[in-house]
């Protein structure tokens, strides 16, 4: 049987079979170290009986007033691991540490690759709605623009019970990077 547990600095000895994948973002150790200090709760990895790494997600929770969110920094599951549902569970997860009293977010925010059709597709089936189209928001290997657009994804949470954080049309939305902060 597999096991979901909290993520350790250790792990990130151990997920080259993860992050060998093109829509995986590899981020410095300084980067991962610290969400594991800030958001120990909404960074997750499921593991074989072997202690394989299967998949993991790291998320953070930001923003203020009606605008405080959870947001969805990484998910990417092994390929061999891929259709098992751990991607669902993840999210499913994280939405649950998302809405706890420790961070009781209005919703759960993610930036997404246009051209990520399955990904695109998986969010959609669990809730999410496109919000705005972030023009040219991927940087390249190496800090330099690779110019693609990102797909600013949302679901509520059940604290915005007026589903005020999401609006229909998203995909006809463009903002600058600079235009999304929080
Ligand atoms: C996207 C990704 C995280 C999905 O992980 P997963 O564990 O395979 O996803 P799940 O098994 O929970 O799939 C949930 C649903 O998404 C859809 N889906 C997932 N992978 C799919 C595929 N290859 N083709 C078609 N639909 C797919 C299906 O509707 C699936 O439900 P079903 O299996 O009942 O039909 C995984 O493919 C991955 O790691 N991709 C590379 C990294 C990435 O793109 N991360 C997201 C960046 S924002």
């Amino acid at each position: 049987m597999s096991i979901l547990r909290p993520m350790r600095a250790t792990d990130l000895f151990e997920f080259n079979n993860i992050n060998l994948d093109l829509f995986t973002e590899t981020y410095s150790n300084s980067f991962y170290l610290s969400y594991l200090a800030k958001w120990p709760d909404l960074c997750a990895t499921q593991t074989t009986p072997t202690g394989r790494l299967m998949g993991y997600v790291i998320g953070k929770s930001e923003g203020q007033g009606t605008d405080h969110h959870g947001h969805l920094t990484a998910l990417t599951v092994a390929p061999e691991f891929r259709r098992l549902a751990l991607a669902t569970s993840f999210m499913s997860n994280l939405e649950f540490a998302s809405s706890s009293s420790t961070h009781h977010g209005y919703f759960l925010d993610l930036f997404v690759r246009c051209n990520n059709l399955v990904a695109i597709d998986m969010y959609e089936k669990l809730g999410y709605t496109v919000f705005r189209r972030v023009v040219g928001y991927y940087q390249g290997i190496g800090g330099g623009p690779d110019g693609e657009d990102a797909f600013d994804m949302r679901k509520c949470l059940p604290r915005d019970v007026e589903r005020k954080s999401i609006r229909p049309n998203g995909k006809n939305i463009r903002v600058k990077p600079s235009d999304v902060w929080f």
